[in-house]
């Protein structure tokens, strides 16, 4: 009897425990995202008279999941008409550069409460049968957002598309461009790691980076080699030129974004006429990854995923310093056009 008795009580002690601690981790989580969304909004200045445009505190619980149901594009209309959301074209796109940390720079900006990604990379302008689709398939394909916030998505291949400029030009000539480059012959060498990666998936062999880059007939670098033509920014740029001023566009430090990532992230802000709210809490160095992560309040933050950060293969020093020298008067006329210089070798 004794012992039933002793039982019980101890079953009730669970119950009551589990409770208290539940709760405690509701509120740990509540006071969390609340301490996270006093200071970000409402959004001031520009984005007219407080109290009208403020972008509403539920704006971040869409980036820590609780609706992401809803950025799928699984809300039930009525949902969509109860939170007044819209699915909005894109008010600027990083249109590059591959391997220069596009996604990186995509989450990150994420983490501002008047910024909304798409996920996926659509591939509208540079595929004909996506773009054949219209732009209301395109708008369609975009997550779901307040009116005040503004979309972003993330499609590198545009940049270096032919067809692209002119295309986003007709849906929208003052929308804004960002570019995230990366030291050019280190960016190369990222770009073949991941298709080596993929042949390396699929059991298949492939070449040494050293015997794609030069050209072995002439000892010289092989400009028809993809990984190297993409990091000519210049060229691929003087296209987007004919078509954009350079003031649209937005030159972002990639090498600067893996080891300095907040400066970067101001400098995005101001391009982007957003008020400053991404802070040095939002971002944290994970020594297992060696890469910065990202918090968006005290439960909730990541990293991005393991595709990204790849160890490169050593590649010949002499093959190094001749694509360094291959590519240094581009990279001048490229300082030279965008005004933004770097110290690439
Ligand atoms: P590596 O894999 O060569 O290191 P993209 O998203 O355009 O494909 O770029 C991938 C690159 O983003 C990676 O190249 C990595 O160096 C860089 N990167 C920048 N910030 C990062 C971060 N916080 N976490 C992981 N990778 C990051």
């Amino acid at each position: 009897m004794l012992f039933k008795q002793q039982a019980l009580l101890r079953q009730k002690l669970f119950v009551l425990g589990s409770l208290a601690i539940g709760s405690l981790l509701y509120l740990v989580a509540r006071v969390g995202s609340l301490d996270r969304l006093q200071p970000l909004c409402p959004i001031d200045g520009r984005f007219g008279p407080r109290g009208q445009d403020e972008i509403p505190l539920r704006a971040l619980q869409f980036k820590r999941g609780l609706l992401h149901e809803f950025r799928k594009g699984n809300a039930t209309k009525e949902q969509v008409r109860l939170h007044n959301l819209v699915q909005q074209l894109p008010k600027a796109i990083i249109i590059g550069v591959r391997k220069g940390g596009t996604r990186a720079l995509l989450e990150m900006l994420n983490l501002h409460p008047a910024v909304v990604k798409a996920s996926q990379e659509i591939h509208f302008f540079d595929n004909d049968e996506n773009y054949a689709k219209g732009i209301e398939w395109y708008r369609k394909k975009m997550p779901f957002s307040y009116p005040h916030q503004i979309t972003i998505e993330k499609s590198p291949a545009y940049f270096i598309t032919e067809e692209v400029p002119e295309r986003i030009y007709k849906m929208n000539s003052s929308i804004k461009l960002l570019i995230i480059v990366r030291e050019p012959t280190t960016r190369a060498i990222s770009d073949y790691t991941q298709v080596l990666e993929g042949k390396e998936r699929k059991n298949k062999t492939y070449y040494k980076f050293e015997k794609l880059a030069i050209d072995p007939n002439t000892c010289e670098v092989n400009t028809k080699y993809k990984a190297v033509r993409t990091s000519i920014y210049t060229k691929h740029l003087e296209r987007w030129l004919k078509y954009f001023p350079i003031e649209q566009f937005h030159i972002v430090d990639g090498d600067r974004l893996i080891t300095e990532p907040l400066p970067e992230l101001q400098l995005v802000e101001k391009f982007l006429n957003l008020p400053p709210r991404i802070s040095q809490y939002n971002l944290y160095f994970n020594a297992t990854r060696g890469f910065y992560c990202l918090r968006f309040n005290i439960v909730f933050n990541k990293c991005l995923a393991g595709s990204k950060g790849r160890i490169h293969p050593e590649v010949d020093t002499s093959v190094i310093n001749k694509l360094r020298k291959f590519f240094h008067p581009f990279n001048q006329k490229f300082y030279q056009i965008t005004g933004r210089t770097f110290n690439w070798p």
